[in-house]
């Protein structure tokens, strides 16, 4: 299973990368303007700078909603760095966009995607990775990890490609339960990577065996 950090806050991305278990990144206009970076150039320096620190593929967002103006921003985003995704909404003009960047070999992130259909619609146009958002559907009273469930099975019943990014990740156990069910991808804060290192027994077990070697050795 692969982890990518869900951030565009440079420090975190470090952090994460640091580890050593980090294998890409994805941002949202949201998480761009939370980290303040505004204006084309900024945004797209900004994109570059991820690629710099990451070992992976980092998923940009197009903000346009038209078939031209989505493969005109998508071509731009893709041509910055060649560990670009593309991130497209779940959309009808984003579906036709997704088909022709696979087309020419320009890999997407299919992104808001909410259930099954929308998840086959993806992998029939040739989208790399597709997005299910697990923890808005889990904020609405309904399952996020089932849809994976479920994506996982159609996936498999016809051997698609596209990678299932288990996206909205909200905490550790959802990491656990989407590798369970057999997400490719969790995408998530860097706290729910961080919170798998966690056991008490670990802490205390780690504390004895440095109390006894102190004892035997003075
Ligand atoms: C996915 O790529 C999105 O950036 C993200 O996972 C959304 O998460 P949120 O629901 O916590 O905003």
């Amino acid at each position: 299973m692969k982890f990518f950090i869900d951030t565009a806050n440079l420090e975190q991305i470090r952090e994460a990368q640091d580890l050593g278990v980090l294998d890409g990144v994805t941002t949202n206009p949201s998480l761009m303007a939370k980290e303040g970076i505004t204006g084309e150039a900024n945004i797209k320096q900004h994109y570059i700078d991820i690629c710099e620190i990451v070992d992976g593929d980092v998923s940009a967002e197009v903000i346009a909603t038209d078939f031209e103006g989505i493969v005109k921003e998508g071509e731009a985003l893709a041509k910055l760095h060649n560990q670009i995704v593309v991130k497209v909404p779940m959309i009808k003009k984003g579906v036709k966009a997704i088909k022709y960047f696979s087309d020419q070999g320009i890999r997407t992130n299919c992104t808001l995607v909410f259930s099954v259909g929308q998840a086959l619609l993806a992998a029939k146009a040739g989208a790399s990775y597709v997005s299910p958002f697990i923890g808005r559907l889990d904020d609405i009273s309904s399952d996020g990890l089932t849809l994976i469930a479920d994506i996982r099975q159609v996936y498999d019943n016809y051997g698609f490609e596209t990678e299932i990014l288990a996206a909205s990740v909200r905490h550790t156990m959802h990491v656990i339960d989407c590798a369970r069910i057999g997400a490719d991808v969790m995408t998530g804060p860097l706290s729910s990577i961080e919170g798998l290192l966690k056991h008490p027994l670990t802490d205390s077990g780690l504390e004895k065996f440095l109390a006894d070697y102190k004892k035997s050795n003075g």
